[in-house]
């Protein structure tokens, strides 16, 4: 399974790429908003040269040709840049007309399999279900990445499933039983997988039994 960070802030892209375990990053507008007063493409540009790896980057404008226009200039910025278009009627002839100009795709808002199927058969590189967010309002997100696998699986499509709006590690241990390619997920989402308390506790006990051996070969050595 892929690791993707869900932000747009290079601090914490920084940081996860320095554990040697990222493989790329999603954003979002809601999220370049967070970083406040920034250049859009300047910093999906930054980002690139921080990850080995995917930056998706997401257009803004909802018609085709406006789609085509910014899906192009994104591309334009970074060899790593997958376009990341809306799951709208529009947005789905966007994904083909790109994949026919051979500009990768990350199709966005996907909330129903058969969603997801049209993206598949429009030519999305990848779809973003939205786990979280399905949860919000409850339902079960888990259900519609079960189905997204089962259903690319029956047709072999090669659209990769990009388990999005990843809220906690469960989601992430899910998502990988499932079968989902990628979890894109906050960075504290992604240190929380780190978290044990047996770890924690584990650990001290190795050290202090090590002092306490130490120190007995010490007391040994002075004796002798
Ligand atoms: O990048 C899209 C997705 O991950 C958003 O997550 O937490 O805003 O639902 P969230």
């Amino acid at each position: 399974m892929k690791f993707f960070v869900d932000t747009a802030n290079l601090d914490e892209i920084r940081e996860a790429a320095d554990m040697g375990v990222l493989d790329g990053v999603t954003t979002n507008p809601s999220l370049v908003k967070e970083e406040g007063n920034v250049d859009f493409h300047e910093h999906v540009f930054r980002i690139c040269e921080i990850v080995d790896g995917d930056v998706s980057a997401e257009v803004t404008a909802t018609d085709f040709d406006g789609m085509m226009d910014e899906g192009r200039t994104l591309h334009q910025i970074h060899d790593n840049v997958v376009v990341k278009i809306p799951l709208i009627k529009d947005g789905i002839k966007a994904l083909r007309a790109l994949d026919e100009e051979g500009i990768r795709t990350n199709c966005t808002l996907c909330f129903s399999p058969t969603q997801a199927l049209l993206a598949a058969k429009a030519g999305a590189d990848y779809i973003s279900p939205f786990i979280g967010r399905i949860d919000d309002i409850s339902s079960d997100g888990m259900t519609l990445i079960d189905e997204i696998v089962q259903i690319y699986d029956n047709y072999g499509f090669d659209t990769e499933i990009l388990a999005a709006s990843i809220r906690h590690p469960t989601h992430v241990k899910r998502a990988a039983l499932a079968g989902a390619d990628v979890a894109t997920m906050p960075f504290e989402t992604l240190t929380k997988l780190l978290n044990h308390p047996l770890t924690d506790n584990g650990l001290q006990r190795f050290l202090d039994d090590w002092e306490a051996y130490k120190e007995a070969r010490k007391a040994e050595a002075g004796m002798e």
